[in-house]
């Protein structure tokens, strides 16, 4: 079957999977709390290796912020686990977010494989947020790790937006012309794209910006 690949604004698909925490059913175990389902290739490879060292570093931070974690390759969980002993053993690092042993059924609903891509996933990030809606999605090639900084980045960013109604700028939280300020949205009304030049720090009516409240 073909389900192809989902889109943003899309209800995270309903699925129970096999973990390493135990059979997890998605979105409702992360209900109320944003998550992070991530692919990648494949177990025991170099640069899923430092992805997964990576993640774990960051991963206080992203509890802090709400946001669980949860990985996924076509592996089975006994390998996982085999995996993440030795990240433990020769990098000193305790995987602690659950990993998907996936037999490929998940892979096919979220488009994780790429018909140039064999049969392992690609690097995918999905985010999700407390109503299982899907907000973003990346998409890597197996030779290309990702940036996790950038992955928390947007996390911090959704929810700057989602809480003070406003949209991020590139860069942010040090962009080249507003610096860590956030852009209002635009105007709706003819009045509106008038006051707010009193309003707003403009560059002009539909460009205004504001500081971050507190
Ligand atoms: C890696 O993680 O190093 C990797 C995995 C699949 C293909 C190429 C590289």
């Amino acid at each position: 079957m073909d389900y192809g690949m989902p889109l943003i604004g899309d209800k995270f698909p309903e699925m129970t999977v096999q973990t390493t925490h135990g059979k997890l059913t998605l979105p409702q175990a992360f209900e109320g709390q944003w998550f992070i389902l991530f692919s990648h290739p494949a177990d025991f490879t170099p640069v899923c290796t430092t992805e997964f060292y990576a993640f774990q570093q960051r991963y206080p931070e992203f509890r802090k912020l709400n946001t669980e974690l949860i990985g996924l390759s076509i592996d089975q969980v006994f390998s996982h686990i085999k995996w993440t002993e030795w990240i433990s053993d020769n990098l000193d690092v305790e995987i602690e977010f659950p990993i998907i042993a996936d037999h490929g059924q998940v892979a096919e609903k979220l488009g994780l494989v790429h018909p140039g891509a064999g049969s392992s996933t690609v690097r995918a990030v999905f985010f999700i947020d407390p109503k299982g809606t899907i907000r973003a999605i990346l998409y890597y090639p197996a030779e290309l790790g990702r940036n996790f900084d950038e992955i928390l980045r947007m996390i911090k960013g959704f929810q700057v937006a989602d809480s003070q109604k406003v949209a991020i700028p590139a860069n942010w939280p040090n962009n080249e012309l507003i610096g860590d300020r956030v852009i209002v949205p635009p105007a709706s009304d003819v009045v509106s794209a008038k006051t707010r030049m009193d309003e707003y720090e403009c560059y002009d009516w539909w460009l205004c910006h504001k500081p971050l409240e507190k």
